[in-house]
């Protein structure tokens, strides 16, 4: 990247830093259990309630307690279960309907990401009848208050229950977009391990990678507070302590919750400090290929925290001491660090490639990036698109594998 872009985009992104306390960021209220729903609907006299959510997490009768106490409390509860895995404008129309027809009065996102995301727009779509979601799209385009909105997340890893973020897909377009907008900060977040414990393994895993990538990408950033240094080092230090349990039992409730915990903490410090290249290098492989967001992450993180070399040492040593690891030097810390990420993968089977990136799409790729990244994010070392190019050809090597251990 040359000079006179480097300037522009520390410039930019130290002008987005400095604005941070004056932004109406907040944090929802977390609630420790589903089963404490319809008690708060009671004191806020709510009566009738939307739950968007998918056709698998319904399936999996994981949403049935909650729509059963819903019920036995004489709170009436519509439920939309058509979300698809990156939530579109239709399925957003769709509950906006159901939602009018039964007349609600909050709505409840229970599921990963997609469904969280879907119910945030559904609360734009009610503050804003005659606006169209794709008039949202960016920042700061809703600024009323949307329906009382809770977030029940049952993977541990998106962050969505705290972001200002909803990203969804233009049914006829296809065009995926984000919309970014204080009042989509869910009112609570209910952390409730039991809503995980059905999550296959491989899951558990990506999106546990993918709460450790926006709590390390946060910390390692310039646009930091003190509250997402500590919100990104306690999300680490519980990924380190609880990624592994979780994993080989999905019966921990103890590593379940830390889990939630922590990809609660993680998703409070991005949303305040971005991600960095791993997330945009993710994204692009995403669009493409469909590659697993969290699957992505996992396998980038190491190759990128690497490259970013001795710009980040310093910030990876106070993240390797917090997980008790000791060095004579921020290099040799930041060093271990990084090999732990990787014996940890190793463990949950993470593979150190993908296979599906194709050579003559990389130049495509990390333009993709570089338009995500550059001037937004707040990355250690700035890198423009040819020097992205690199991750893309790391992860293409068929060579190489994660080292596992006991
Ligand atoms: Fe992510």
């Amino acid at each position: 990247m040359n000079i006179i872009r480097k300037i522009y985009c520390r410039v930019f992104q130290e002008v987005f830093h400095m604005a941070i306390p004056f932004l109406p960021y907040r944090k929802p209220a977390i609630l420790d259990s589903v089963m404490a729903l319809p008690g708060l609907f009671k004191d806020k006299d709510i009566k009738s309630v939307l739950l968007v959510t998918d056709k698998s997490i319904r399936g999996f009768g994981i949403t049935k307690g909650l729509e059963d106490a819903l019920r036995d409390n004489g709170i009436n509860v519509a439920v939309y279960d058509s979300t698809v895995a990156n939530p579109t404008t239709d399925n957003v129309e769709e509950a906006r309907k159901l939602y009018i027809a039964a007349g609600c009065q909050a709505i409840i996102g229970f599921g990963g990401g997609s469904s969280i995301d879907a119910a945030k727009a559904v609360g734009a779509r009610i503050a804003y009848p005659k606006k169209p979601l794709a008039k949202m799209e960016g920042i700061l385009k809703v600024l009323r208050r949307i329906p009382l909105l809770i977030a029940v997340p049952t993977t541990a890893g998106t962050g969505s229950e705290t972001t200002l973020a909803s990203v969804i897909v233009d049914s006829r377009t296809r065009h995926k977009y984000p919309i970014n907008s204080f009042p989509l900060i869910p009112r609570y977040a209910v952390l409730d391990p039991e809503t995980t414990r059905t999550l296959p393994p491989s899951i558990t895993a990506t999106t546990g990678l993918d709460a450790l990538t926006h709590a390390v990408e946060a910390f390692i950033g310039r646009s930091t507070t003190k509250e997402t240094r500590s919100d990104a080092i306690e999300a680490v230090k519980l990924i380190f302590a609880n990624i592994e349990k979780a994993y080989k039992d999905g019966n921990d409730m103890v590593a379940r919750r830390s889990m939630l915990r922590a990809a609660f903490l993680a998703g409070s410090a991005f949303t305040k400090s971005y991600v960095g290249y791993v997330h945009a290098v993710a994204h692009s492989l995403g669009g493409k290929y469909n590659t697993p967001h969290g699957l992505a992450n996992a396998v980038l993180l190491p190759y990128v925290l690497d490259y970013y070399g001795k710009s980040a040492w310093k910030k990876l040593a106070a993240l390797a001491e917090a997980v008790g690891i000791s060095g004579r030097s921020d290099e040799d810390k930041a060093k271990v660090f990084i090999s732990e990420i990787r014996r940890i993968e190793g463990n949950l089977r993470i593979p150190a490639t993908l296979p599906e990136v194709r050579e003559e799409d990389i130049d495509e790729l990390s333009a993709y990036a570089d338009k995500e990244a550059n001037p937004l994010y707040p990355v250690p070392r700035l890198m423009g698109k040819e020097e992205l190019r690199v991750f893309y050809r790391m992860v293409m090597a068929k060579e190489k594998n994660h080292t596992a251990t006991a």
